[in-house]
């Protein structure tokens, strides 16, 4: 008794001294790991990590976000960086504002807390073109994500930048930094698993050429089964208690556990109940996991075009931090009190291996008895349907199905992952104002006369836009015969428009004859219907739409968008006549983009109606109005719901892309995420807009005169547009 006692006093006193050192001498660390665990200065550690993407939030949101999740009981903050923000044009840097990515990391270390820095540079993300800068494409002979010479290069000139700018700024642990972590590459072992040898070779150099780099942390790969010495592989997923690292040295960590998942537009928007989330977090703790990170712990914001494709402009992601950085509950308060739990028997957890003995047919203790004298116990409980009564160590113990018990010194629970305790908040939306609009009419540019250039044929649309809009217009002229039969007919043909997407507006002789659009899953479109032709020169004009490049998939770089082809006309007295091969005209962007017509000073170039004139219910449509910031702290939106789809400014910035008139399909029935919540993700919304309502960052509005321009692609009633609130 009296030496056991003595055995914990003297841990404790261990316990203190480390702490106190980690603490004081903390001005520079060193960071390793082993089998157990990740090590700071020499000291094997439980890290819980939260996933922040500086880009997806203001620098203004940055501080009240780590502060959140410091009081929720987080360790680190992980963050990709983010490529195509960084490097917009070929050695053209941009390190400001959303994507000064110096203050965000330093705001991390105000708070105390450690950051995980995910280099990639490929970070799938959802993010547009899974943060590659589009020029890179065309660097010639350039093959993303392989043994390729002028992709390494770039990827390597990109990654030393980054470690650069970080070492000069003194933020690796070892220079008294907050950085503890870092990760290349991102969930390559599939794309190595489909491409062979040259993946192979292109792990090896990659990892070669981060440890090369000298920033005396480890390196993580996510997904990447071979990953080389040193590199930690890592596991992302909805559960990874089974996951185990590739050499027994390696410590066993958690890059992504997913907290809900992103939303599309067309899609349900996906949630995760928290007692799940818990759950799968103390099954890998139990299996001797010691780092688990938060995909998302706050997910934030797709401002401007920064999404991936189809992917909705909130990236709300059903995170313990919500879109306007506000804690959801029960999920963040009942996390808190999860790491809590965690940290009461951290030293127990990083000093033993546990003993797992059976407790009945799905249950199981997992006793991690220290050295030192100390004790922790989870006892779980797998069955999706039964609580149970258990027995252990003489003391009993009711365990909710599909849950685990953590057991303070072996003996009081100080935490079951599906007990929740915390209240649910509802968030409310109430409209705060309405706004009075003016309106100005895109126009409908036809061949020849509104183009930039011509060529016989059809062109990739990334090709020639370089993603520098979203819109390109493709224009043709179709002359049609006095003598055709079908014009006595009624004058119909049958047009036919393939596309390799996202979405189309097709108009004839300037008058709208359809509207198509695919979704993150079929992309492609067939425009098929009777348009009216005359006789003489026809023009046709098509409004091909993207909506964000692909972030992932087999050489997604090499993907298609735009019209591709064949087009063609049927009905006529020669039978089919195919257009494609025919001499097409082309513009790049609306008219009103060319203008600015977001900004005041860009807006003044046209005239613009109001009243009974304001153009309503009609496409291409560019609608304005000012108004003052609403009183208070509360974050702010705009409700959408009367809107079509299309684009929003606040001050000349842009929130995203609307796109209200998308409805949520999806299986919002029962959902069922004990255990194979991997396959059936839980689902709200359904055929409710995929999204509603856009978030304003208040940093974004000035007192009065805000200034607000409405891009309305398909038609809309702006007057049903009110800026809301959200409370809780
Ligand atoms: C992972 C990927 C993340 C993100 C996530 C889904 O596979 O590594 O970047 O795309 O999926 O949100």
């Amino acid at each position: 008794m009296v030496s056991s006692m003595w055995k914990m006093l003297r841990a404790n006193v261990v316990i203190e001294l480390v702490f106190l050192c980690t603490l004081l001498c903390s001005a520079t660390a060193s960071v390793s790991y082993d089998r157990k665990a990740i090590k700071i200065n020499g000291q094997r550690r439980i890290l819980l990590s939260g996933s922040i993407h500086y880009p997806r939030s203001t620098p203004e949101m940055w501080p009240g976000l780590i502060e959140k999740a410091k009081n929720g009981g987080l360790d680190v903050i992980q963050t990709y960086v983010f490529w195509n923000g960084h490097e917009p044009s070929p050695g053209q840097y941009h390190f400001e504002g959303r994507y000064d990515l110096v203050q965000f990391i330093k705001a991390v270390q105000e708070a105390g807390l450690y950051v995980h820095l995910r280099i990639g540079p490929y970070i799938c993300a959802e993010w547009n073109f899974g943060g590659f800068p589009v020029w890179l494409k065309y660097i010639p002979g350039i093959e993303f994500r392989t043994d390729n010479g002028p992709f390494k290069e770039k990827m390597q000139g990109f990654t030393e930048k980054i470690v650069n700018m970080m070492k000069s700024e003194r933020l690796f642990e070892y220079q008294g930094g907050p950085i503890i972590l870092s990760q290349i590459e991102n969930e390559f072992g599939p794309v190595e698993w489909e491409i062979g040898a040259p993946g192979k070779v292109y792990v090896e150099w990659a990892a070669k050429m981060a440890v090369d780099l000298q920033t005396e942390v480890p390196w993580i790969m996510c997904k990447q089964e071979d990953a080389p010495d040193p590199v930690i592989n890592t596991c992302n997923g909805f559960y990874c208690e089974d996951f185990t690292p590739n050499k027994n040295y390696k410590p066993k960590m958690w890059t992504e556990n997913w907290t809900g998942w992103y939303a599309q537009f067309g899609g349900a928007v996906p949630y995760r109940p928290v007692e799940d989330i818990a759950f799968s977090v103390l099954r890998f703790i139990q299996n001797g996991g010691s780092f688990v990170n938060y995909y998302m712990y706050h997910g934030g914001t797709n401002f401007g075009t920064t999404s991936g494709r189809f992917i909705a402009t909130s990236y709300d992601y059903d995170a313990p931090i919500d879109e306007y950085g506000m804690p959801r509950e029960p999920k963040y308060t009942h996390l808190k009190y999860l790491h809590d739990a965690i940290k009461m028997c951290e030293w127990d957890l990083v000093s033993a291996d546990p003993t797992v003995t059976t407790l009945g047919s799905n249950q199981e203790a997992h006793v991690f008895s220290s050295s030192s004298g100390g004790c922790a116990a989870f006892l779980s409980n797998y069955d999706t349907n039964w609580w149970v009564n258990i027995t252990f160590e003489g003391l009993q113990y009711d365990l909710p199905p599909w849950s685990i018990s953590i057991l303070r010194d072996c003996k009081k629970e100080v935490f079951n992952s599906a007990k929740v305790i915390p209240k649910s908040f509802h968030a409310k939306m109430t409209p705060v104002s309405s706004f009075s609009w003016q309106s100005y009419v895109d126009e409908t540019p036809s061949a020849d006369e509104d183009s930039s250039f011509w060529a016989i044929g059809l062109y990739e649309q990334l090709n020639v836009t370089r993603d520098t809009s979203d819109y390109l217009w493709y224009m043709t002229d179709v002359n049609i015969d006095a003598n055709e039969g079908f014009l006595k007919k009624g004058g119909y043909l049958l047009l036919t428009v393939m596309s390799a997407g996202h979405a189309l507006h097709v108009f004839v002789n300037g008058l709208q004859a359809g509207i198509i659009y695919g979704s993150l899953g079929n992309p492609k479109l067939t425009f098929q219907d009777n348009v009216r032709l005359r006789p003489g020169i026809n023009k046709i004009s098509l409004l091909s739409v993207a909506v964000g490049l692909a972030n992932v998939g087999m050489h997604f770089e090499m993907w298609n968008q735009g019209v591709l082809g064949p087009v063609t006309l049927q009905g006529l007295a020669e039978g089919t006549r195919d257009l494609t091969w025919q001499k097409w005209s082309y513009k790049i962007g609306m008219k009103g983009e060319n203008l600015g017509l977001n900004t005041v000073t860009g807006s003044s170039s046209v005239e613009w109606v109001e009243g009974s004139l304001m153009a309503q219910k009609q496409p291409l449509i560019w609608y304005k109005t000012t108004f003052n910031a609403p009183e208070g702290d509360d974050p702010l939106a705009l409700d959408m719901n009367s809107m079509g789809k299309g684009q929003v400014w606040i001050n000349g910035q842009s929130i995203g892309r609307h796109w209200p008139a998308y409805k949520a399909t999806g299986d919002c029935g029962q959902c069922n995420y004990a255990g194979y919540f991997n396959e059936t993700k839980c689902l709200s919304n359904c055929g409710q807009a995929s999204q509603r309502w856009y978030h304003i960052p208040s940093s974004w509005l000035q007192p009065s005169d805000n200034f607000l321009v409405v891009f309305e692609e398909w038609g809309g009633d702006p007057t049903g547009i009110s800026l809301v609130k959200r409370t809780v």
